[in-house]
């Protein structure tokens, strides 16, 4: 049987990672400043990851949502405390597009409502209402087409003012925009969305599930803000590459059996796996790691006359350039260096593990110095 082909992919197999590395089936090391698409939080096979989740696979990986599984209560007692939202309750998942999914449901749930309003170049995932919620047709098929989604300009409050109506479910918004190209909320932005869900009923989702889990220095990309959304969802960085999402919710949301489920959401084994990320993420201080070597990325890249653009926190960095294509190329061939693109805005995503050294980013510098120094194309 062959696969489906639906992923453009790079000639090189990586058959071993460690840290911030990973190595490819002839040998060759590289610095890895993509982190698997944002998902790798605290490195790539950290021992203490790996010792959690083998243990627990030999005592027990698996069982459904019908018996007591501590480990859960583990997770979101650990989760409540590093991200500061103790008092919100956690749903568990699988992915990223699951966990948007929850959480529209919970919104119209609540509300009685079915209309979202969501934004310009967002990204929400792949599945019925998170791909109806992204700003990319080419990947909604027709069985997605809906007419409950508006989709208005970013950090445009005027339009966002005169589209708001007591019809409003949801309000959905990236705590940084991913793929959209690193794009950062203004606070005022964020506060009005904020001040027009309140005086409309609407609930307003935090979708973190690229920005969260302290990959822009804060656990949550929004705590740059000073709003509180009522719904924040989370995966890729929550288990450094354990498949597991969640959606974290206000108390105004109240709880019925049968209301949400899944049947492997909150397993044993990513539980563990999600238990372990927030535990090397606090013993190794990552948030304030990522605030500091994404500051000192962010002062080296401003000397490059070269970059359109310069955007992000911590270690969410896009680098806008007239051309991308080649650079990235050659930082993967030449250098050895993994980074990720945003296509529509010619933009290099920086997404490495939080546990990103100086020298590392130095590193990083210096090829790209080399690369857009002599790239064929005028920069
Ligand atoms: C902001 C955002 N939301 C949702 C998703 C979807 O996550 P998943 O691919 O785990 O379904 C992504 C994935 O890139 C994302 O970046």
């Amino acid at each position: 049987m062959n696969l489906f082909d639906v992923y453009p992919i790079f000639n090189i197999e990586p058959v071993k990672a460690q840290g911030t590395n990973v190595w490819d089936s002839d040998g060759n090391q590289y610095l890895d400043l993509y982190g698997g698409h944002a998902v790798i939080s605290i490195g790539h096979s950290h021992p203490h990851y790996v010792q959690t989740i083998t243990q627990q696979l030999e005592k027990i990986g698996f069982y459904s949502n019908s018996v007591k599984i501590p480990l859960q209560e583990t997770l979101a007692q650990k989760l409540g405390e590093l991200s500061g939202y103790t008092d919100y309750s956690l749903f568990l998942c699988n992915s990223g597009a699951e966990a948007n999914e929850n959480a529209f449901k919970l919104a119209s749930f609540h509300t009685g409502r079915k209309k979202v309003i969501a934004f310009s170049k967002a990204f929400h995932g792949r599945t019925s209402a998170a791909v109806s919620a992204t700003d990319n047709p080419s990947i909604i098929a027709p069985i997605n087409e809906t007419d409950n989604v508006v989709f208005l300009p970013f950090n445009d409050e005027q339009a966002l003012a005169k589209a708001f109506s007591d019809e409003i479910a949801a309000v959905i918004v990236e705590g940084l925009q991913g793929v959209g190209g690193v794009q950062m909320p203004t606070d005022s932005f964020m506060q009005q969305i904020r001040q027009l869900c309140d005086q409309h009923g609407a609930v307003m989702i935090a979708d973190e599930i690229q920005s969260g889990y302290g990959r822009t220095g804060k656990f949550f990309a929004h705590q740059h803000t000073s709003i509180k959304p009522d719904l924040i969802t989370v995966a890729k960085g929550m288990g450094n590459g354990f498949p597991i999402g969640g959606v974290l919710i206000s108390p105004k949301f109240e709880a019925k059996h049968g209301m949400l489920g899944t049947t492997f959401g909150g397993n044993h084994l990513a539980c563990a796996a999600g238990i372990a990320v927030l535990e090397v993420m606090e013993q190794e201080n990552l948030l304030k790691n990522a605030q500091e070597v994404g500051d000192y990325l962010l002062e080296q890249l401003k000397q490059f006359p070269q970059i359109k653009d310069l955007r992000g926190y911590g270690l969410m960095i896009g680098i806008e350039l007239p051309e991308f294509n080649e650079i990235r190329k050659k930082l993967l061939f030449d250098h050895h260096i993994f980074t990720g693109v945003s296509g529509g805005v010619q933009t290099i995503r920086l997404l490495p593990p939080l546990n990103l050294t100086k020298e590392e980013a130095d590193q990083f510098i210096e090829a790209f110095s080399k690369v857009v120094n002599k790239a064929s194309v005028q920069l």
